[in-house]
């Protein structure tokens, strides 16, 4: 088996796998850095972010101040993030945009030439700095033209990550397919970051790529570490309708409207000064609402009952300028023209608030609150927890960048102070005994179709688990997800090649799926409120007395072991959520 050693392994090439990366190259130049991607690393999530990144560059001039960043931040929350981490987004947000200017993102400007701000869902101000509605895929471009500055730093493209090695509470190392030829390749390392991304897709109607599959969750889940929150997933008010693509909140920010089919912009019902620009969780519902009074649209082309977002009365030259992708998306998806025409939408999974617990700095904990040596989980894996029960559009990027830099200057100087490595044979006999464990999938021959259980999974959470909730449907979802995980221990693989055997990796996602849901069923059932993106038909309100909590599950056995956290509440009390 082919062994590689290195000081820093960053398993995930999104925005912030990409700065964590370079932050530790940077703070150490001696560190011998990889990055693995189970894609091609410039094919990561990320790149498919839209409308921009928050941070206040202009407080005069908008009339903003971090504090207020912070406290929109936490409102948007529904109290349930911690402020001491939403305090340090608002701080370091400003300086990251600043980063990613001086190396190279070509951000929409003001005729100033100041970097340009556009309004966002539940900001008070504008305070969202954007490259028209392609933010991520500039962003990712530069980061990865810095990367390749590095020469310390080697990207591993299309190696599938599938298991974490622990020695003693610490980091040994990760084993990995190169899913090119199949090998099983053992990358012995010092320190890892996770930064894997979500897990929208245990969801079938979702604005996310088909990676968002959480395999870093998964796989530090199943090595004894905790999860936060997982019951809060963030629907997008606007996926498009039927594929769900993302149509980017700046869409409204640019001055877009929801409509229903009475012509109504039906967010005066819900949100009288917000309107359009409420948080994402209130529209969603309020959509929804629309939908179930009879005042959406249905179609059977579609399949799926909707409203219309109108851009119709927005002046050609700014949709060209800011909102291109949208007018190109629509226009070759569904041959709308958003000068012209209503664009169907409805809400999509699109965010996973919950991950891996953190500290403030990233470092990884374990279900006693303990940190590892040698963990750290950053970008949307890890619930630090700046988006509590429901995440302000525009403030996953930021996070990403700063707790990226964070985690990346952290384990470098964690390497640093290293005196000892772990074993190397302990490690090795890891590595073989996975690439045994894969062998083993590799041949399986059950009864079972991994591809229908995962079509079962996403329509179990689409119907059980959506944007209401109710806690029989709760239950039921969870007994179904049980019996998928059962069938799923007798499946068959129908290619046993080793060149690009996505049937294996397809079936490593799916497991990682299951799992997931499994712990995002249980922490919903047993949150008996509504807070943020989690609203139960039973308890229809926010109950601060029992559930201003976050939630903590860990692996015990085969079956979970589940605590409840305080939040840490610093200046801002819980208010009543009015917009
Ligand atoms: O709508 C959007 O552009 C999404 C932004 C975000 O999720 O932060």
């Amino acid at each position: 088996m082919k062994k590689l050693d290195y000081d820093l392994i960053v398993f995930g090439s999104g925005i912030a796998g990409f700065k964590a990366a370079i932050h530790a190259s940077e703070r150490e130049r001696s560190l011998k850095i990889c990055v693995i991607s189970k894609l091609h690393a410039m094919r990561s999530h990320s790149v498919s972010a839209e409308g921009g990144i928050s941070g206040v560059l202009y407080p005069e001039v908008n009339k903003d101040s971090k504090e207020l960043h912070a406290y929109d931040t936490i409102k948007g929350s529904d109290y349930l993030a911690d402020q001491d981490a939403v305090e340090l987004l608002a701080e370091r947000a400003p300086n990251e945009i600043k980063y990613l200017d001086h190396i190279g993102v070509p951000w929409n400007r003001t005729m100033e030439g100041e970097v340009e701000e556009r309004p966002f869902g539940g900001m008070s101000v504008p305070r969202t700095a954007f490259a028209a509605d392609k933010t991520g895929f500039f962003i990712m471009r530069a980061l990865y033209d810095r990367i390749l500055e590095n020469k310390n730093i080697d990207i591993y493209h299309e190696h599938f990550v599938t298991s974490v090695s622990i020695e003693k509470k610490r980091f040994a190392g990760l084993t990995a397919i190169n899913i090119g030829n199949g090998e099983t390749v053992a990358f012995k390392g010092k320190a890892v970051i996770v930064a894997t991304g979500g897990f929208s897709r245990i969801f079938k109607f979702t604005t996310t790529s088909y990676s968002t599959t959480g395999d870093g969750i998964a796989l530090l889940f199943n090595a004894g570490f905790a999860l936060k929150d997982m019951e809060f997933v963030q629907f997008h008010p606007t996926a498009l309708v039927p594929s769900g693509i993302l149509i980017t909140e700046a869409a409204r920010g640019e001055g877009g409207y929801l409509r229903n089919s009475k012509g109504e912009r039906f967010m005066a019902r819900y949100a009288k000064s917000k309107m359009e620009l409420a948080p994402r969780d209130i529209i969603s519902r309020s959509i929804m609402t629309e939908i179930k009074k009879g005042r959406g649209f249905s179609s059977d082309e579609y399949g799926f009952e909707y409203v219309n977002l109108d851009l119709r009365h927005i002046d050609s030259e700014k949709l060209s300028e800011k909102l291109p992708m949208i007018a190109e998306i629509t226009k070759r998806m569904l041959k709308l023209d958003p000068g012209k025409d209503l664009i169907p939408i409805r809400p999509g999974a699109h965010f996973t608030m919950g991950g891996i617990d953190t500290d403030i700095n990233g470092r990884v904990l374990d279900s006693e609150g303990n940190t590892a040596k040698g963990i750290w989980a950053v970008g949307e894996c890890a619930s630090v927890s700046v988006h509590g029960a429901n995440r302000l559009g525009s403030n996953s990027l930021s996070q990403c960048a700063i707790w990226g830099r964070i985690a990346g200057e952290e384990a470098a100087e964690y390497i640093k102070k290293m005196s000892e490595n772990t074993e190397d044979k302990k490690f090795m006999e890891h590595a073989e005994n996975e690439e045994a464990r894969l062998n083993r999938i590799i041949e399986s021959s059950g009864k079972n179709n991994p591809y229908e259980i995962k079509a079962e999974l996403e329509e179990t959470m689409d119907s059980h688990f959506f944007v209401y909730r109710k806690e029989s449907e709760m239950k039921e979802g969870i007994r179904r997800i049980a019996e998928l995980r059962e069938r799923f221990s007798d499946i068959y693989l129908r290619d046993r090649g080793r060149t690009y055997n996505t049937n294996l990796t397809n079936v490593l996602e799916i497991g990682n799926l299951l799992e997931l849901a499994a712990v995002t069923a249980e922490a919903a059932l047993r949150r008996k409120e509504s807070r943020g993106s989690h609203s139960v038909i039973e308890y229809p309100e926010r109950d601060d007395g029992n559930w201003l909590k976050h939630t903590i599950i860990s692996k015990e056995g085969s079956g979970m072991k589940i605590s409840y956290l305080p939040v840490k509440i610093l200046k801002w009390k819980p208010e009543p959520r009015i917009y």
